[in-house]
């Protein structure tokens, strides 16, 4: 294989690698979604985690008394139930991430809302169209590719100086990229 090919071998593996990093969040941790009788708990455990797209939040609670409502901003704020975008009541359920976005979920049993069982989620990485790319995003497609790959093909190597920005940008948007390269060339 001509490093073109290997680095498109490494970036597909790479790329597979990268969304297998896919976070699956339980709402509360350990405690799940239950009345906490704290209003900022389920705010403080959110606020502790880097939601991103791919990821999912799992809610967990007895449906005899708890259940997942999707609401507005307002109705979060007001903890009001009655006009739900959404709402789950298995006692196990699943929401994908799938853009970026900011939901907000509260229970609709009696007040249970209004003694903190809401939680606000705050997707805050993700593909932002429009977002500058990185000049090595820039990576050979398959089908442009000639006949013949020119051995002659130059992939800058990490320096020094930027192995701290590398080493940041693996676990971000375009890691894969990155470490598709440095694979390649030191297969
Ligand atoms: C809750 O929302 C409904 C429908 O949007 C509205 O009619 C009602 O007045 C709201 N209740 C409160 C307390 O804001």
């Amino acid at each position: 294989m001509g490093l073109v090919e290997r680095v498109v071998f490494f970036m597909v593996l790479a790329a597979l690698f990268v969304a297998s990093m896919a976070e699956v969040y339980k709402v509360g941790d350990d405690n799940g979604w239950t009345t906490q009788n704290m209003p900022d708990y389920y705010k403080k455990w959110s606020a502790s985690k880097a939601f991103k797209i791919g990821d999912s939040i799992v809610f967990e609670y007895s449906p005899q008394n708890n259940n997942v409502v999707q609401v507005s901003y307002e109705d979060y704020k007001k903890c009001n139930a009655s006009s739900p975008i959404k709402t789950f009541a298995s006692g196990k359920d699943t929401i994908p991430i799938k853009r970026k976005e900011h939901l907000f979920f509260i229970c609709g049993f009696f007040d249970h809302c209004g003694k903190g069982q809401k939680v606000d989620i705050r997707v805050v990485t993700g593909d932002t169209p429009g977002a500058p790319t990185p000049p090595s995003a820039e990576a050979p497609t398959p089908s442009s590719s000639s006949p013949a790959p020119s051995p002659s093909v130059s992939v800058p190597s990490p320096s020094p100086n930027n192995a701290v920005s590398i080493s940041k940008g693996l676990i971000g948007k375009f890691g894969f990229v990155i470490l598709a390269v440095v694979a390649a060339v030191a297969y």
